[in-house]
């Protein structure tokens, strides 16, 4: 019995201490800007993640083999597992409370996913664990929506969505293309991008070269990521009007389909030092309200005006879920609330995609994802 108490300890202590470093990851990132200082602390606290448990381990298994002799023999390395406890245990509760709860049903959407795989060709580079690694599983997401009061002309709308290329050596331009082809194959009415073109500078060619390919009657429009701001934010601006997209930043169009209107925003300012402003939303308007955001910690924010539909990226979907816990690491002030799916407040509804591209160049339970709306 005692060694049955002693495993389990040890290891809530350690899952404890895996998980403690990347909720202060997910939570404090989400509100600091991109700096070195920032850069260095997430690495340090990836790594405690990974070193915390290890040295558990040897701790307990070099004092006796047990960990509650460590602890009766030195109460400040109990003060010090008590938090790695407790992050276990309000993880483990909000799991079960979560499935005990099961999906909200939002009877005015259904979703229908198929997995369109990209073929690596020989000159790719390899990938960390082929096996299990989904960077290429990519995932075509149909969302339909019905909308109440919509109008006539307006159903059977189709808005194809794109987000967090993160260009690089492994979500290359190949990759990038298979998305472009697959999206264009759906023949949507207009096109949104939220955020995150490229890691770095030197792969934007690629990246728009391939965006070039992109093509939509009512329109191709984008908002800017945290990445974009980091790896400059006017050549990423530059590039996108260079190709005739319109960049949707803090502005709202009303757009027109055989000449019924319908409204279009975008919102960059999780990402600026101004405070929000989202007077023109347009929350008065009647019409049909989509919003492209790159983040859904906008979401709250934004229900206040009434959209219709808020879709965004950011989180990649925590990239690596786990049975039963799902995703661990995902970037947002709200933790893995708004991981990826569907969610609805009030009367508006949040979407939130996977992503097409990730980083680092891993993905577990969770594939990449290019997303085809139609309100109906
Ligand atoms: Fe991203």
């Amino acid at each position: 019995m005692d060694l049955f108490i002693n495993i389990l300890l040890l290891f809530s202590a350690c899952v404890g201490g895996f998980l403690l470093p990347l909720t202060v990851v997910n939570r404090l990132f989400s509100w600091l800007s991109d700096s070195k200082f920032k850069a260095f602390l997430e690495v340090l606290l990836y790594l405690l993640s990974f070193i915390i448990p290890v040295w558990l381990c040897w701790a307990a298994y070099s004092q006796d083999r047990t960990i509650l002799s460590s602890l009766s023999a030195t109460p400040v390395l109990f003060l010090g597992i008590a938090p790695l406890w407790m992050t276990f245990a309000a993880y483990t509760c909000s799991d079960i409370f979560t499935h005990l709860k099961g999906k909200p049903v939002i009877p005015e959407a259904s979703i229908s996913q198929s997995t369109c795989p990209y073929q690596m060709r020989p000159e790719d580079p390899g990938i960390f664990m082929p096996a299990m690694n989904r960077i290429y599983q990519l995932d075509r997401t149909l969302l339909r929506i019905e909308i109440d009061g919509l109008n006539p002309d307006l159903r059977g709308l189709r808005f194809g969505h794109l987000t967090d290329f993160h260009l690089g050596k492994h979500c290359h331009r190949s990759f990038l293309k298979h998305a472009v082809d697959l999206i264009m194959a759906e023949k949507p009415d207009l096109i949104g991008i939220t955020g995150d073109f490229v890691n770095f500078r030197k792969y934007m060619d690629d990246c728009f070269d391939d965006l070039a390919e992109l093509a939509a009657p009512l329109g191709i429009y984008a908002v800017r990521g945290n990445h974009d701001y980091w790896v400059g934010a006017d050549l990423i601006e530059q590039r996108i009007e260079a190709l005739g997209f319109v960049l949707l930043d803090d502005k709202t169009l009303e757009l027109h389909k055989d000449s019924h209107p319908f409204i279009l925003s975008g919102t960059e300012q999780r990402w600026k030092k101004d405070p929000p402003d989202v007077d023109h939303f347009c929350s008065d308007s009647s019409l049909l309200k989509i919003v492209l955001a790159h983040t859904p910690d906008d979401f709250p924010l934004l229900v206040g005006h009434n959209p219709h539909l808020v879709i965004c990226g950011h989180t990649h979907g925590g990239q690596v879920c786990f049975p039963f816990f799902g995703p661990v690491v995902v970037p947002s002030v709200y933790g893995r609330r708004y991981a990826s799916g569907l969610f609805k407040e009030k009367e508006s509804l949040l979407y939130v995609s996977r992503g097409i591209g990730c980083y680092p160049p891993f993905r577990m339970l969770c594939n990449p994802e290019i997303t085809i709306v139609e309100f109906v």
